[in-house]
């Protein structure tokens, strides 16, 4: 079992400690445009700093392939995070970074990814970050399907623990997915069944509904001998839809489908639409949003549910009105999350952005800023980064 750092802050006293973050944050002109991953783990530093443990944060920030790349800095984050907690926090480049913080105090490595050696795990770099500390925290649940030097690696040198908001992260994930309280639904959209292939087939075998939106839920219908005019879908998987059908009729899991939609000739605001039931489609019209009826059975199937996991939008929620299912699904399991009637969790992808567009990422249980950690959490894989800590 991997050991929680919140559970033995006692240890911290005068030590040095590495914490990988994933700060891998939305940057435009110099600046930090979505604070969220920054925001949601500074709590708990600001806990392990008060503790006595003086923090090395290390962290990516998007793909630049090995190289010193300017635009990849993390000196915005760094900003920001100086900013906030009202003093500098730090910015030194790994072959720099000879010092130690003072106990309280926080410093960060520039991105560990200006070398190549991050990726590609290896193992001269992942002594070097470890000579640097004490401990090693990984609290960056969002990378941890990634192998690299300071998610896996690294971990095989110090004594290693799991950071305050992975804890949470395992905790709201493992609730949702491995002992559930029955009925158990997950909420499954997006555009494409190839990229949730596996999350399909992996969640067949543990939820006892399956309710399905997007795009993605064309290629089913599809399946199903519906025809959906120009609708979005992906022909050369028609023929595995048919067969997770199949499969989660077998297992005895509840497969939901729209009966109707939101359909329109194009995708844009203004756009001229209709609500229809799937068999009035023209072939020049395309479903950009699950209908009305749809939203009713899927309200009333979520009724008995007691635990919930959602990922993807139920349609083009980015273009009005073909967010209506999106946010009304949402606000319905926000509501009965609220009354304590449910369990949510949601990640992945575009699922934050449009349960915020939704405005009710709050009430939910437990929204994970990880996107393909997430999703391969929910395809039943083994996350490197999480296996590593209790190795
Ligand atoms: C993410 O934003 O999903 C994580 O920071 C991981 O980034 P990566 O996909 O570049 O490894
Ligand atoms: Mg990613």
């Amino acid at each position: 079992m991997a050991i929680s750092i919140v559970d033995h802050l006692d240890q911290l006293a005068g030590k040095t400690c590495l914490i990988r973050v994933d700060f891998n944050c939305p940057l435009a002109d110099g600046r930090v445009t979505d604070n969220t991953r920054v925001d949601r783990v500074l709590p708990g530093l600001k806990r392990l700093a008060e503790a006595g443990a003086g923090l090395i944060l290390i962290s990516h920030l998007g793909r630049p392939k090995g190289k010193v790349v300017p635009a990849f800095s993390l000196a915005p984050v760094c900003d920001y995070l100086s900013e906030t907690l009202g003093y500098v926090v730090p910015l030194v480049p790994l072959d720099k970074a000879g010092y130690r913080p003072a106990a309280g105090q926080m410093m960060m490595l520039e991105n560990l990814r200006f070398w190549p050696e991050e990726e590609a795990n290896d193992e001269q770099f992942a002594k070097k970050l470890a000579a640097l500390a004490d401990l090693y925290v990984n609290d960056a649940f969002s990378c941890a399907h990634r192998a690299h030097a300071s998610t896996y690696a690294v971990a095989q040198k110090l004594p290693c623990f799991v950071g305050p908001v992975m804890a949470t992260e395992l905790d709201a994930l493992s609730a949702a997915l491995n002992k559930p309280q029955r009925p158990v639904a997950a909420m499954i959209g997006g555009a494409k069944v190839s990229t949730k292939l596996a999350v399909l087939t992996n969640l067949i075998e543990k939820v006892d509904i399956l309710f399905l939106g997007g795009g993605m839920a064309n290629t089913f219908l599809a399946a199903k001998g519906v025809y959906m005019g120009a609708s979005l879908m992906e022909p050369e998987l028609v023929e595995t839809a048919a067969g997770i059908l199949l499969k989660a009729e077998q297992l005895g899991c509840r497969l939901m489908l729209p009966e109707d939609g939101l359909a329109a000739t194009a995708l844009s605001l203004d756009v001229p639409h209709r609500k229809i039931l799937n068999r009035d489609i023209s072939a020049s019209e395309m479903m950009l949003d699950i209908g009305p009826k749809a939203i009713d059975s899927y309200k009333q199937a979520l009724e008995e549910v007691r635990t919930v996991l959602w990922n993807g939008p139920m349609g083009a929620f980015e273009v009005s009105p073909f967010d209506t299912a999106t946010v009304t699904l949402a606000q319905t399991v926000a509501e009965a999350t609220e009354a304590g009637r449910i369990i949510s969790v949601a990640g992945g992808g575009d699922t934050v952005a449009a349960l915020n567009h939704a405005a009710v990422a709050e009430k939910f249980s437990y929204v994970s800023l990880a996107g393909g950690a997430f999703l391969e959490y929910i395809e039943g894989k083994t996350l490197p980064g999480v296996a590593v800590l209790s190795a």
